[in-house]
């Protein structure tokens, strides 16, 4: 990418639904305990959107926020990152732009699991780097929360529902915000690992899933830091997509980051799909865990397989609006 075609996050927001399942509202139903989902996920609650608060709405939501926030106010295209959009057609994004006031921008949905927020910062960058847009709305939106079989106690209670976007810029590469080179990979072989055919239906193979995670996303972040021209002792924090306390923590010991340089949101939020990183990031640039200047390296994996990894020093960013309801339980 070439100076002054970079992408520069410059805008943040979030949504999370109001509702809260905390783990005991689960025990009462499922042959599960409070001590099982703490220990073997790090969940301890997670946002449940009732049938009042779309995929739509949450988007909306999050991307009016982060305009809200940018640095210039306003966008030229949208693309919404998501695994449950409301409908199959037509797509999430020309209601969203629609909501803003933005009608006739460009704006489409891509579907890449929970490494959907990864893939469209690539294609936001794209649309930049390609002159299609001077600033572009990333939104990660999912309602993970509707894809398992109510009765399912291994999958139940690891998802949540909930959306964040940033808002990036052409910009240079060498400014605080700039994305760094972006990482991506497939591997269809392991469709059948996570899969939906239909809301209530999920099947997951969650021992398997953790160790291709622990590994596609250690190999990416390594890739993405090389890309970047960082070396793994120079990464301030390590925002990983958050699905498992214990992947994350184990990503993290294969990079060498120390415990006090991870964040993570999981007990508060559960697994957010492509709504993760970004919500990760929003909540820790407004608790004061990612400071302008950290040096920030993101990773996913997620449904199809999918996976990623980027690199980018935090903005100095206007204030974020924490979602309600996300202060307690931490
Ligand atoms: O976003 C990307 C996609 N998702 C992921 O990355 C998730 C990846 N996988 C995981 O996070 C973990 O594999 C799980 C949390 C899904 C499961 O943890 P685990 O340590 O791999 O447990 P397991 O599947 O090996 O199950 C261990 C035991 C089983 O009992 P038996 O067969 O040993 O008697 C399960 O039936 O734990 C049982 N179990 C539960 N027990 C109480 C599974 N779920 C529960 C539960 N409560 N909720």
């Amino acid at each position: 990418m070439t100076a002054g075609r970079a992408a520069v996050v410059c805008g943040i927001g979030a949504a999370l639904p109001p509702d809260v399942v905390p783990n005991a509202d689960l025990t009462a139903r499922l042959d599960t305990t409070d001590e099982w989902i703490r220990s073997r996920t790090g969940i301890a609650q997670r946002h449940v959107a009732g049938p009042d608060l779309s995929t739509t709405d949450l988007a909306a939501q999050a991307a009016a926020d982060a305009l809200a926030t940018g640095e210039p106010a306003t966008a030229q295209a949208l693309v919404v990152a998501t695994t449950t959009p409301d409908r199959c057609c037509p797509a999430t994004a020309p209601a969203v732009a629609t909501r803003l006031g933005l009608t006739g921008i460009p704006a489409h949905d891509l579907a890449a699991g929970c490494t959907g927020f990864l893939y469209a910062l690539a294609t936001a960058a794209g649309l930049i780097a390609a002159d299609t847009a001077r600033t572009v709305l990333v939104v990660g939106v999912d309602r993970l929360a509707t894809l398992p079989d109510p009765a399912d106690r291994t999958t139940v209670p690891l998802f949540g529902d909930g959306a964040a976007a940033v808002l990036l810029r052409r910009g240079s590469t060498d400014e605080a915000g700039a994305l760094g080179p972006i990482v991506l990979g497939s591997d269809g072989t392991g469709a059948e690992l996570i899969r939906a055919d239909r809301p209530g239906a999920l099947h997951m193979d969650g021992a398997d899933v953790f160790r291709q995670a622990v590994d596609r996303m250690s190999t990416a972040s390594r890739q993405a830091a090389t890309a970047a021209g960082w070396d793994l002792a120079d990464v301030d924090r390590l925002a990983p997509h958050q699905a498992n306390s214990r992947i994350t923590a184990f990503v993290a010991r294969q990079l060498g980051v120390a415990a006090d340089r991870q964040l993570g949101n999981i007990a508060e939020t559960g697994n957010t799909g492509a709504a993760s990183i970004p919500l990760l990031l929003a909540r820790s640039a407004a608790d004061g865990r990612l400071h302008p200047g950290h040096r920030t390296l993101l990773t996913a994996f997620g449904a199809g397989l999918t996976w990623g990894a980027t690199t980018l020093t935090w903005p100095d960013l206007c204030p974020v609006r924490l979602p309600e309801g996300t202060a307690h339980d931490r």
